[in-house]
């Protein structure tokens, strides 16, 4: 029950200030972030890569509230691509986007995002990596596939994320489940309501798998974004039985979460992605993090109680 009031927390912005200020959170908040600044998150790539890791890195920032904030954010992007291209790690390291923190949820907040992304996705190709696109809550859906559609025309591996506890995801995964599409399958972390997300976790869990039968059976690169094992296994056995070789597709999951299973894909040949989070702004992502799991959120009180 505490999963809904941690999601409502994680918008609060009286909450954010109070949880951010407490001295105990920073050492819990190290666990899931890869640092504030870019040279750390830099270091972590590094140290992923040689354990034969790939990444995907988040500038952390969302729901931005003026125009100068969406240009910050594009501009810590294209500092990012340039890093990756001057290290040479474009091929085994992509950016993931959210496209509240260009601008989307400004008034005219689609132009905007789309006018502020365009040039990190033209970065990213010159450093020889791609960008996946985040989905945040329900009502941003529409507008983000929309604009992953525009940055297709030119840039086709661009990639999105889908949810599969939206009641559409089914028709979303049919309609990007063609040639050369990307698509990182969650199972969604907001807090949406009952009208268009399904509620009970059993739901959502089988409409990942049937999600997930939808993108293995199609043409495109099915990125599989849990932790959770069943979904891992059967996203192999999918994968064998539609004979796409391992580098067909990919797993994915949270820096700082189940290493020892990511470890483990890589040692049976899988290629396995970890999402790197580094920068100042990890309020959002922080709570949601406590919010999916008891034991993390344990693991923060607990920290609390041994200060
Ligand atoms: P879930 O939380 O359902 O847990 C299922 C099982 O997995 C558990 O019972 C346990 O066995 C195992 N498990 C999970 N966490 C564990 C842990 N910490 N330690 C040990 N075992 C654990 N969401 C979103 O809305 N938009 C987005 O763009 C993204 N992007 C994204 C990228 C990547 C790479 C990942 C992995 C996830 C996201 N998410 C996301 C978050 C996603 O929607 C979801 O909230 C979390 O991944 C939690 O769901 P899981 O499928 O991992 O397992």
């Amino acid at each position: 029950m505490l999963g809904p009031v941690l999601l409502a927390a994680s918008r609060s912005d009286v909450i954010r200030r109070i949880v951010s200020a407490a001295p105990v959170t920073r050492p819990v908040v190290d666990r899931f972030i890869a640092g504030e600044v870019l040279d750390e998150s830099m270091a972590a790539v590094r140290k992923l890569d040689q354990q034969g890791l790939e990444v995907t890195l988040d500038h952390l920032g969302e729901d931005i509230t003026d125009r100068s904030e969406a240009l910050r954010t594009r501009d810590a992007y294209l500092a990012l691509a340039k890093a990756l291209g001057a290290e040479g790690l474009g091929g085994r390291a992509e950016m993931s986007v959210k496209l509240s923190a260009f601008g989307q949820a400004l008034p005219g907040g689609h132009d905007i995002a789309l006018a502020n992304v365009t040039p990190v996705v033209e970065a990213a190709a010159e450093a020889g990596t791609t960008v996946t696109l985040d989905m945040e809550d329900h009502t941003t859906v529409d507008s983000t596939l929309a604009i992953l559609a525009e940055l297709r025309k030119r840039f086709p591996q661009t990639g999105a994320v889908l949810q599969s506890y939206l009641f559409r995801t089914e028709d979303d995964c049919r309609a990007l489940a063609g040639e050369g599409s990307r698509v990182r399958l969650v199972k969604g972390a907001y807090k949406e309501p009952a009208s268009v997300a399904y509620q009970d976790k059993r739901e959502v869990d089988l409409a990942y798998v049937r999600c997930l039968k939808i993108l293995m059976a199609g043409k495109g690169y099915p990125m599989i974004g849990s932790h959770d094992p069943r979904m891992v296994a059967i996203a192999q056995e999918l994968g064998r039985r539609h004979g796409r070789t391992l580098d067909a597709y990919e797993f994915q999951m949270l820096y700082g979460i189940r290493e020892a299973e990511q470890q483990r894909l890589v040692a049976e040949g899988h290629r396995m992605r970890v999402y790197i989070p580094y920068g100042t702004d990890w309020y959002g992502y922080f709570m949601r993090r406590l919010a999916e799991r008891p034991a993390n959120l344990t693991f923060f009180l607990r920290s609390l109680a041994t200060r």
